[in-house]
């Protein structure tokens, strides 16, 4: 028996030894000291023993126990020494590096605009209604009372999905959506995405922004129409700002007009930024056609309005500068951050 120790003993220590991993230094704890280990097995037989062996071996038995509870201590500690130095070395911090910087994205200028003007209107008293960006030949088209050989319902103006569903090309569907949910008084901006099928270049782009406007009440006349757009127009671009109305065409208005803002660079002269104009144009409007009104429910007898649309792109590269509107899509942070 006291051989058997001596062998365990030795065994545990070359082992021990040998071990290059907390797991396997756990296992081997328990393979010698556990309570079905190697050691108990040989204590359990001392019952055997003569009444003078005993005491010798009980002490012998303690003393590879001792030994063995010993090295296990010590290994663990320089297993878990090396395990941390190993760690240490693989996350090594110097903190003298600079910080990382977590960039913040921020508004886009078409949105830092877009966010103005809505300011502007709610401080009129318009509510910000949102509609469907794919949208039906009806409210795109026929309700705004724009006849089947219309050129802008040519296939190269507007895309098309199928024979009555398509891309909206203006925002003025939403004069008739917000008419047949809503009873006068209506005052509504109806700011959003629209598509037409034109060539990118400098000044087009198949996807820009409108913001449809439209009142609808007792007695509204031309005169709501220029107050309101003047006062906007002065609080986008500062109180010295001076339109102009110019008679225009539109089917779903009547009288029409396009609405000029003179040229803050020439002040009405005429130079490069105008294109020798010396005013530029920012958005169509007019008196909501009768047949319109008519065809949401609405008495053109009773009640009267009128409608806006304005092109955001064309504001917003005034307002910045901004000479190519391709600027605006292509997301160079170059560009972006200037803003
Ligand atoms: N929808 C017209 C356009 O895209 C603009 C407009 C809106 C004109 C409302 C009159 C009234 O050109």
């Amino acid at each position: 028996m006291k051989q058997a120790l001596e062998q365990i003993k030795q065994a545990a220590i070359e082992q021990l030894e040998n071990c290059t991993d907390l797991k396997a230094l756990e296992e081997l704890k328990i393979k010698y000291l556990g309570k079905k280990g190697e050691l108990t097995a040989i204590l359990k037989q001392m019952g055997k023993l003569s009444k003078e062996e005993r005491p010798v071996i009980g002490q012998l038995a303690n003393e590879v126990r001792a030994t063995i509870e010993e090295e296990v201590k010590t290994r663990t500690e320089q297993l878990q020494q090396k395990a941390l130095e190993e760690q240490l070395k693989s996350e090594k911090i110097d903190v003298t590096m600079p910080g990382q910087t977590f960039e913040l994205g921020k508004k886009h200028p078409l949105t830092i605009v877009m966010d103005e003007v809505k300011q502007i209107f709610l401080g009129m008293g318009f509510d910000v209604v949102d509609g469907p960006e794919v949208e039906l030949d009806y409210y795109n088209f026929e309700a705004l009372n724009i006849p089947k050989d219309h050129p802008a319902r040519d296939t190269q103006d507007t895309f098309y999905i199928n024979d009555n569903v398509l891309l909206r090309t203006q925002t003025s569907p939403m004069q008739i959506r917000t008419m047949e949910q809503r009873k006068p008084p209506i005052r509504i901006i109806a700011p959003g995405r629209v598509y037409r099928s034109d060539a990118l270049d400098a000044t087009h782009s198949p996807v820009f922004h409108q913001i449809e406007g439209m009142v609808v009440d007792k007695n509204v006349t031309m005169a709501d129409l220029k107050g309101t757009l003047e006062l906007f127009i002065k609080s986008l671009y500062g109180e010295d700002s001076v339109i102009r109305l110019r008679p225009h065409h539109f089917p779903f208005t009547e009288p029409s007009a396009e609405i000029d803002v003179m040229c803050y660079n020439c002040h009405g002269k005429g130079c490069r930024l105008c294109k020798g104009e010396g005013w530029i144009e920012i958005l169509g409007a007019g008196m909501i056609h009768p047949k319109v009104l008519s065809v949401c429910g609405i008495d053109p007898e009773e009640y009267s309005g009128f409608a806006f649309g304005i092109g955001l792109e064309r504001i917003v590269m005034r307002r910045f500068a901004i000479d190519d509107i391709r600027l605006f899509f292509e997301n160079d942070k170059r560009f972006l951050d200037q803003f």
